[in-house]
């Protein structure tokens, strides 16, 4: 994989770069809440600024269906990277018609433009491989050479990410670099012991890790929605809760596998409950209580490990060396629900260990709590492409940036 620096060692001055960034930022309107992945890919734009490159940023935003839609329109995310590199960075309000095609024609040496959001043309997710390729040969057209540094995207197998890099020289960015380089630390030669936290909704998004981590974790400990799955597996009610009945069978598996192999599974003794899901808009005060995991009353729903379970977490962690952790451990983004999820990033803060904190929800959470970045091992920028990497999937925007 060729680097940057091996890029700007070969000249790009006068070049039309390409940057496939992960600009996927979180927004309420058009206010950006976590600047995190714009904040990741500065660096190689500026070391790409510095050289003399046109720069061209592309990057996809949420999931519009293959049409524009304002709601999901790069501009809030464009405006912010201008701020970050104390620069103007045109915007081009379409991805290669006019807009872009003047908006680059116009670059001059290091200057800066974003094109609008990649998925506002159908070509970029299609499963059509032509029409793919047909929306990738005019991405080509807009650039000389391309960098992949939208680490968050690497495992999606989208025209900007895995078509384009074909159809021009290509190099890896520097958060592409980095971000590879953490998660091999966790893939060859863990250092024991090795604990991974997992958390979020869905128990199905995770089986391939899980799946994964059984042949190497000292310690799962599980939260969020997903672990309502798990408590069901083992026979206990779960009132109103997040279930995926259907993945109980495979849940059961993996604790009689976990079991035998001797890796410790921990669950949830104490959750916090409510009547209601809280409204996240105005973040008013929602009822709740605490119960214990094994007596979620009908019609409660749990929305966040309780007290027991953060100190019994905290302890699982404490004398780790590696940590692994992704997706938040309640509904974080209520203040009644931040806890648990306070609670793991404070038990990593105080962890002699290495920890990486793989992901959007979980990344995002701890920023928006408060945390100091630097506090942690590594904050990744992808959560789907973290756990499939960690799954030792070949992930399509990594292998189209290999020679
Ligand atoms: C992410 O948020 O994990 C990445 O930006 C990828 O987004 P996607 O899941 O919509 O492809």
């Amino acid at each position: 994989m060729k680097t940057i620096d091996e890029l700007l060692a070969e000249g790009v001055t006068g070049k039309r770069v390409f940057v496939r960034a992960d600009l996927n930022v979180p927004l309420s309107g058009t206010t950006i809440t976590d600047d995190g992945r714009i904040r990741a890919v500065q660096p190689t734009v500026e070391k790409l600024v510095a050289a003399g490159a046109r720069v061209i940023v592309a990057s996809h935003l949420g999931r519009p269906k293959g049409a524009p839609d304002p709601a999901f329109s790069l501009a809030p995310a464009a405006a912010r990277l201008g701020e970050l590199i104390g620069a103007d960075v045109a915007f081009a309000t379409d991805t290669v018609g006019e807009s872009a095609r003047a908006t680059v024609a116009a670059l001059t040496d290091g200057k800066v433009a974003v094109i609008e959001n990649l998925r506002f043309n159908p070509g970029e997710t299609s499963k059509d491989d032509a029409e793919r390729g047909a929306f990738a040969d005019q991405l080509a057209e807009l650039a000389d050479v391309y960098v992949g540094d939208g680490f968050g995207a690497v495992h999606r197998k989208h025209a900007s990410v895995f078509d384009l890099p074909a159809r021009l020289p290509h190099a890896a960015g520097d958060l592409i670099a980095t971000e590879v380089g953490v998660l091999k630390k966790l893939t060859e030669d863990v250092a024991r012991p090795y604990a991974v936290v997992l958390g979020g909704s869905k128990v199905s998004d995770k089986l391939g890790v899980i799946d994964h981590l059984l042949e190497r974790a000292d310690r799962i400990l599980i939260g969020g929605g997903m672990a309502y799955t798990f408590l069901k597996a083992q026979g206990h009610e779960v009132g109103s809760s997040l279930l995926q009945e259907d993945q109980i069978p495979a849940v059961l598996e993996y604790l009689k596998r976990a079991e035998e192999k001797g890796v410790e599974f921990v669950l949830p003794v104490d959750v916090v409950v409510s009547e209601q899901f809280p409204d996240l808009k105005t973040k008013a005060p929602s009822s709740h209580t605490t119960v214990p995991a094994d007596a979620i009353p009908a019609g409660a729903m749990g929305l966040d490990n309780g007290p027991e379970t953060n100190k019994l977490y905290a302890s699982k962690l404490a004398d780790a060396v590696t940590v692994f952790w992704n997706g938040p451990m309640g509904v974080f983004e209520h203040p009644d629900y931040a806890e648990g999820t306070r609670a793991v990033a404070q038990a990593l803060v105080d962890s002699e260990g290495f920890s990486v904190v793989g992901g959007g929800d979980s990344a995002a959470a701890v920023r928006i709590l408060g945390f100091d970045e630097n506090a942690f091992g590594h904050i990744s920028t992808g959560g789907g492409a973290s756990l499939e990497y960690l799954e030792g999937k070949t992930l399509p925007g990594l292998a189209a940036l290999e020679d």
